[in-house]
């Protein structure tokens, strides 16, 4: 049986990682790359770290307006489908690259296979929100994480081959995290374990909204920690054209986005977490690490509900509290047993 993958951003190729592992036991399966990320440390770095699969398809969208992207995709997409004719086509979590490969199955009739389904913010502003809806709806095949996630589905009469099994990202962190712990970067930038505050930010709710980045810089100045932030290309340029000088802030190291490894290690060995990272608020749950999300809501609402993080938006005094605030550090599962691959094969070859 064929199975074509699509993806293109940076989650997507570490939650390609571990499935793409499970599924070519049993499946040929094919790798379009979108081109939504396409700097080396983007992308290459997880291809060449994770071994995982050239592409067999790169379609080079690069950047551009959402319709413009989303477009350039769903027409390359589509006519790769037609020559191929998968069985299935599979997509991950709530990007562009995710939007345009289930549309382009869809309309063909190609089962759709979306792992990481039923997420939701509630908050239609968020262009992922329209994606992970917009996909939901035209899929097949929906692999949930949570329970939250089944619930979202049902909530929206959407209840044919749901499954929970599990978050993927779990698979990833549980296979990768001994390799992380011979990760350098910590001796590197010359910090200490548990001595510092890793930050990560990205979303353009934040990062479009000039007011808000700069409530949440100065919330940074006045954290006195030793911080770390690997910077995401999309923050990086907002802030040179806002104007906005890091240098301002005392005991921040800014550096390049990082490689998977190097950034579980940040992780592991953080005292918290500052982010607005889907991925990195799992991340730091999983590896038991209180964190603070700089978002008004979240889709994973188990790591808030079991107390391991805290929503503090944009608001520069919640965040300064926040990091100061005690917290525990030991949190129950509840994102599935670090099989979801395996899972996900299985329910597919029947
Ligand atoms: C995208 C996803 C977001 C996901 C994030 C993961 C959408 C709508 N958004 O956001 O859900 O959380 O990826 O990181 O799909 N850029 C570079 N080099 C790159 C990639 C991007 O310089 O390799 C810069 C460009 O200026 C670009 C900007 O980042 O315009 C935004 O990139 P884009 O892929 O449009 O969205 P992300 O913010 O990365
Ligand atoms: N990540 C990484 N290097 C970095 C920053 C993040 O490898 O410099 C990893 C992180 O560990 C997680 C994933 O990228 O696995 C999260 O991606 P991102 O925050 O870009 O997107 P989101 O999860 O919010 O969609």
């Amino acid at each position: 049986m064929k199975i074509i993958t699509v993806i293109g951003a940076r989650p997507q190729f570490i939650k390609a990682a571990p499935v793409s592992r499970a599924l070519r036991k049993h499946f040929d399966e094919l790798i379009i790359h979108t081109g939504q990320h396409y700097d080396s440390n983007m992308s290459d770095i997880f291809f060449e770290e994770l071994n995982i699969p050239k592409p067999d398809y790169h379609l080079h969208v690069g950047s551009s307006s959402h319709g413009k992207q989303t477009g350039e995709m769903l027409t390359n997409i589509e006519e790769i489908l037609m020559k191929e004719s998968p069985d299935y086509l599979l997509v991950y979590g709530d990007t562009n690259s995710t939007l345009a490969g289930a549309l382009a199955a869809a309309k063909i009739h190609i089962p759709v296979v979306h792992i990481e389904a039923g997420l939701r913010s509630f908050n239609k502003k968020m262009p992922e929100e329209i994606n992970r809806i917009m996909t939901d709806h035209v899929s097949d095949y929906l692999f949930c994480p949570t329970e939250t996630a089944v619930k979202n589905l049902k909530a929206e009469n959407i209840t044919k081959n749901v499954f929970n099994i599990g978050d993927v990202m779990y698979d990833a962190v549980l296979y990768n995290r001994n390799l992380a712990g011979n990760s350098k970067i910590i001796q590197n930038l010359g910090i200490n374990s548990k001595d510092y505050i890793l930050i990560t930010l990205h979303r353009a709710e934040n990062t479009d909204d000039p007011n808000k980045m700069l409530a949440i810089i100065d919330a940074f100045k006045e954290i006195e920690k030793t911080k770390v932030w690997p910077i995401h290309p999309r923050t990086k340029n907002k802030l040179e054209q806002y104007g906005i000088n890091l240098n301002e802030i005392p005991g921040l190291q800014v550096i390049d986005p990082v490689g998977y490894l190097d950034m579980l290690r940040l992780v592991m060995d953080a005292e918290k977490v500052m982010t607005d990272s889907g991925g990195v608020q799992k991340e730091a749950y999983f590896l038991n690490i209180p964190c603070v999300t700089l978002r008004d809501e979240t889709e994973w609402v188990e790591t808030v509900e079991n107390g391991a993080n805290l929503l503090v938006g944009s608001d520069a005094k919640k965040i300064v509290n926040a990091v100061y605030q005690p917290s525990n550090s030991s949190y129950p599962s509840v994102f599935g047993d670090g099989k979801a691959s395996e899972a996900i094969t299985k329910i597919l070859m029947k």
